[in-house]
């Protein structure tokens, strides 16, 4: 449990939390054709015309893959416990299937050891989004083909680095997955259709749980679960037709995950939409909902910012609309509103709903586009206000009796922000493009701070919620 505000008034941690940083592969790594590493669909996705702003591509990116000893080392500078990346499979098996590639397995193998040397705990996570191109062109995430194949993959993973790695994350936010690479065609691989939607989100959480499962059968010690994007949705105003879309997208971004996971079952309202608006839910045998609901031992959530929804319809047909940003609610510099008390009401929410399985908070973060001043300081200081903020939220659910028990902030390093390309930056350290330079941004000072104190300084205040109409508002479970 945690220690309450003590004598200095320091918003205290429990001992032993993690505080950790978030990158993926194919945002940071680069070096897409070094070492025999195979095509993914992000590379597929951000060469083709039009999709990525500016016509970015992670072909170099934040350099990770030849700067990684300098990453470990700032990471060990900022008092880090933790960090959180991801296995590229198209670097460990450059078709999506068979023996794997040594020089993929070696490069991670450097960094686990290079982490493991300087009491940072390696925390990777077996997909974040770069699915090899060779499994695309058979169907990828809309054939059940590509579960069993996932399975092998993590099986391998867990055989080459399972004798250090003690925490595993399986698949990185199936919702994000299905719905802009499936549904509205902004991520990779680029499809429109919700049918094909509802069906690679069956087949991402198929995988998570034909991984957890393979874990439990590897005969390694360690802990595994889903990395799943929670959004706090929030009705518009008081009238029933806006709480019943409040619920109906809560269904849609939330519990269509949480509850397989959790419970072992799909919710009945999200089926009976889906069949009714997408056709046939054939993707679904039975057994699956089981599989998936194999237990893990802890949640990944990631939270960026709530959601508002009122009555109305998507172009697609599903009964919500998501309300503008609120012109009163602080925002980040790509126009999220900075809503930290919906962080914590989430995590209570998971909990009165779900039970007491540990959670780790495995992204937050917000983008700020200050640069380095002539003398090297980054002056990010709404970046530090999200930190803070965000952090406090956090202890406070955990005062209320939620095991939160780490929390990474996304991201290390500024990097391949999807079909944002590099206009985004999310990093507590500024990465230089053209020349691969970091810099520790104020940002990352302050975080190191937060670490060394494993918690808040007195001065350190949080909005407690969403405005009041909202939380009054707030969909039920
Ligand atoms: C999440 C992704 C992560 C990063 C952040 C900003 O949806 O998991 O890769 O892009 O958003």
């Amino acid at each position: 449990m945690t220690e309450p505000t003590d004598a200095a008034g320091v918003r205290r941690f429990p001992g032993g939390f993690l505080w950790g940083v978030g990158t993926s592969s194919y945002q940071v790594e680069g070096a897409v054709h070094e070492d025999g590493r195979g095509e993914s669909i992000w590379d597929r996705f951000s060469h083709a015309p039009g999709r990525v702003v500016n016509g970015d591509t992670g072909d170099v990116t934040a350099d990770h893959f030849h700067r990684w000893a300098e990453d470990v080392e700032i990471m060990a500078a900022l008092g880090l416990s933790a960090y959180r990346f991801s296995l590229a499979w198209p670097r460990i098996q450059p078709a999506g299937r068979g023996r794997p590639n040594p020089a993929g397995i070696a490069f991670y193998d450097r960094l686990i050891d290079a982490l493991l040397e300087r009491g940072i705990r390696p925390c990777p996570t077996l997909y974040h989004w770069d699915l090899p191109q060779a499994l695309e062109d058979e169907g990828g995430w809309l054939d059940r083909s590509t579960v069993d194949r996932f399975a092998d993959y993590a099986s391998r993973c867990f055989d080459a680095f399972g004798d250090r790695v003690a925490t595993w994350f399986t698949v990185n936010e199936p919702w994000v997955a299905a719905t802009l690479g499936y549904r509205l065609g902004i991520h990779a691989p680029g499809r429109r259709d919700l049918r094909l939607a509802v069906r690679a989100s069956h087949h991402l959480l198929l995988a998570h749980g034909a991984a957890v499962r393979a874990f439990r059968t590897s005969g390694h010690d360690g802990r595994i679960g889903v990395v799943l994007s929670l959004a706090p949705t929030y009705a518009a105003s008081r009238s029933a037709a806006d709480a019943e879309a409040a619920r109906g997208s809560d269904g849609y971004t939330n519990r269509w995950f949480l509850e397989p996971v959790l419970r072992g079952a799909y919710p009945a309202d999200m089926l009976e939409l889906f069949g009714r608006i997408a056709g046939p839910l054939d993707s679904i045998q039975p057994g699956d909902a089981e599989l998936i609901g194999t237990p893990s031992d802890f949640l990944g959530v990631n939270y960026y910012t709530r959601r508002v929804v009122s009555a109305g319809l998507s172009h697609d047909g599903l009964p919500w609309r998501v309300e503008p940003a609120a012109p009163d609610v602080p925002r980040t510099d790509t126009g999220w509103e900075m809503t930290p008390g919906c962080l914590t009401e989430l995590l209570v929410r998971v909990r009165d709903d779900y039970g007491d399985i540990p959670i780790l908070i495995t992204e937050n973060g917000s983008v700020w586009l200050d640069s380095p001043g002539p003398d090297g300081r980054t002056p990010d200081t709404g970046r530090i206000a999200f930190l803070r903020t965000h952090v406090a939220a956090v202890h406070r659910a955990i005062e209320g009796g939620v095991p939160v028990e780490g929390y990474f902030y996304w991201s290390l390093l500024d990097n391949f922000e999807w079909a944002e390309g590099f206009r985004s930056r999310f990093g507590l350290v500024h990465v230089d493009y053209p020349t691969g330079r970091r810099l520790v941004k104020e940002s990352g000072k302050a975080y190191a701070a937060i670490i060394a104190a494993n918690g808040l300084l007195p001065e350190i205040v949080v909005e407690s919620g969403p405005p009041e109409e909202l939380a009054a508002s707030a969909a039920p479970a």
